[in-house]
């Protein structure tokens, strides 16, 4: 198996360390190859994704992605953050499967990933107005809806499918084509909610929800949300997925350049990424579980200070080698 690790920005070369510490020791024939990304690739290449990683990633099996970002970039006109959009957009990966889960809670975003306001035609006038544009297709709804209630079957078989369509056409838009392909998915309870009031239930009652399924730009925010209402960004990992190989796998955190450098971030999001991998990437759903497992060990045994803990970065990766007797 060929991974291409793109470490990134901020803390992602630390987590993304301290996954292939772990990832190393597992029982499995793996290839790891640093690719540059990022900010660290504007640095080396003036391109955050350099046409050399853009052609590894395509003959890899799986990405595992730190972080990116840099206070350094803010502004400018070439940005590491462009460089994921484009790696998402090249792979097609239009599917951003995000769980939370912890007290009571066991929900799964699946966020569409390579439509919406991220990629539609933006600019400049004359006079000074600037414009970003949501577009999608009714193709590009159907087939992240379909993705949604496959999920939601194999699930709690609930979907709460979120959009704004009481001001926005491509809501509208959204909410039809999940109406008309519902009926497909017969075991499946389907309801609709406006993206402000999910918001409000996520931080209120967020134990309802099993599948939110939701377009680019909300599925961004409330992930977050979903993120903080179950221990944090620290925690939060994520699959992006197409129709074939090879999927992303990123922690739904950035780059955090307030703690960047200081050894103590919280490597559970990257490696609980890497666990993703394992399972929907790779087809070692055993291998999965059992890193999954080791993961929440070493939260209980070696918090880092994001969940009031005193662990830093390489001492939650010890606890972790420690469960899977390495
Ligand atoms: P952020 O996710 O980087 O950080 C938000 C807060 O959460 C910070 O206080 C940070 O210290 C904390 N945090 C995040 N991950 C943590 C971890 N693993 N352990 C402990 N604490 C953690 O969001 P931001 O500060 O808004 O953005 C910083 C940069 O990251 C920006 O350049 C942004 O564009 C980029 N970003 C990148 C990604 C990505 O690569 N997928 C995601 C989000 C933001
Ligand atoms: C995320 C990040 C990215 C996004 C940024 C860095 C482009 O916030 O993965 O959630 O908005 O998708
Ligand atoms: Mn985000």
């Amino acid at each position: 198996m060929r991974i291409a690790l793109l470490p990134g920005d901020g803390i992602g070369p630390e987590v993304a360390a301290a996954a292939a510490r772990v990832l190393r020791e597992l029982p499995l024939d793996l290839e790891l190859e640093e690719h540059l990304f990022g900010g660290a690739a504007i640095d080396e290449t003036g391109e955050p994704l350099p046409a050399e990683t853009l052609a590894a990633v395509r003959g890899a099996d799986a990405v595992l992605m730190g972080a990116v970002g840099d206070p350094r970039f803010e502004g400018a006109e070439v940005r590491p953050e462009q460089g994921l959009l484009r790696l998402r957009s090249e792979l097609d990966v239009y599917a951003n499967l995000r769980p939370a889960r912890g007290d009571g809670v066991d929900l799964l975003v699946v966020r569409e990933l390579v439509g919406g306001l991220y990629f539609g035609a933006r600019g400049v006038r004359e006079d000074g107005t600037v414009f970003d544009t949501m577009e999608y297709r009714p193709e590009q709804v159907e087939r992240i809806a379909r993705r949604g209630f496959e999920l939601a079957q194999a699930r709690r078989g609930q979907v709460a499918s979120v959009d704004k369509a009481n001001v926005l056409d491509t809501s509208r838009l959204w909410r039809d084509v999940v109406e008309r392909i519902a009926p497909d998915y017969p075991d499946v309870e389907l309801r609709h909610l406006l993206v402000d009031n999910c918001a409000m239930q996520l931080v209120l009652a967020p134990a309802q929800f099993d599948v939110i399924l939701t377009e680019n730009t909300f599925g961004d925010i409330l992930s977050d949300v979903a993120a903080g209402v179950t221990g944090g960004l620290g925690l939060a990992a994520s699959a992006s997925l197409g129709d074939g190989r090879p999927g992303i796998f990123e922690p739904v955190h950035g780059s955090a350049p307030d703690i960047a450098g200081g050894g103590i971030a919280n490597p559970a999001a990257m490696l609980r990424s890497a666990a993703l991998m394992l399972a929907h990437g790779l087809g070692e759903p055993a291998l999965a579980t059992k890193l999954a497992a080791a993961v929440d060990s070493a939260l209980a045994a070696a918090p880092t200070p994001d969940l009031g803990g005193t662990a830093t970065t390489s001492e939650f990766v010890e606890a972790v080698l420690r469960v899977l007797g390495r």
